[in-house]
């Protein structure tokens, strides 16, 4: 679905994805520990997390082939991510579950390999999105809730 805009996808959707990133950071203190991206398109938010391990998921090709030299991507879909248990401390997936063919077999997969705090960002317009937020909620405690121009933003904890 994305991979026709590829080599415009950072020009197209990367500010407006970092304004959301940044909205959500400003609200929670991060636990130690790598980040998962699940859906990260070309990896560009990466850039945030040069202080820890970084690791990109998205099922486009096209898109982890822009990835940022050196950073760490894994073609895969969110519904199956190969990753045991709690593996990362950190998960991110900001404006992809309503993409999913499943996005409850996708929100159950967020849970399963977050270590501690989950941020995700959930696309208004999509017809999904308060059934989205809803199965987030019930699975996850929530610790933030906001919202800007086109998503609802989560801070999630596992715990
Ligand atoms: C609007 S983009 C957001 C990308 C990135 N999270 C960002 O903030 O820039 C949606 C992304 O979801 C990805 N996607 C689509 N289906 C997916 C799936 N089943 N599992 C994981 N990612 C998926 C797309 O390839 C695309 O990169």
């Amino acid at each position: 679905m994305y991979d026709h805009i590829a080599s415009s996808y950072n020009a197209l959707h990367g500010a407006e994805q970092q304004r959301k990133l940044r909205a959500l950071l400003a609200r929670v203190m991060l636990p130690k520990g790598a980040v998962l991206d699940v859906g990260c398109a070309t990896a560009h938010l990466s850039s945030f997390f040069s202080d820890r391990e970084y690791v990109g998921v998205d099922p486009s090709q096209p898109l982890l082939d822009l990835a940022p030299a050196g950073v760490r991507v894994l073609c895969a879909r969110g519904e199956q991510l190969p990753f045991s248990d709690s593996a990362f401390p950190v998960v991110l997936s900001l404006t992809a579950l309503h993409n999913y063919s499943d996005f409850r077999r996708g929100v159950e997969e967020l849970f399963r390999v977050c270590g501690d705090v989950c941020l995700v960002g959930v696309l208004k317009k999509a017809p999904a999105s308060h059934e989205i937020v809803s199965l987030l909620k019930q699975r996850f405690s929530v610790q933030e809730e906001l919202s800007d121009q086109h998503d609802f933003l989560l801070v999630l904890r596992k715990v």
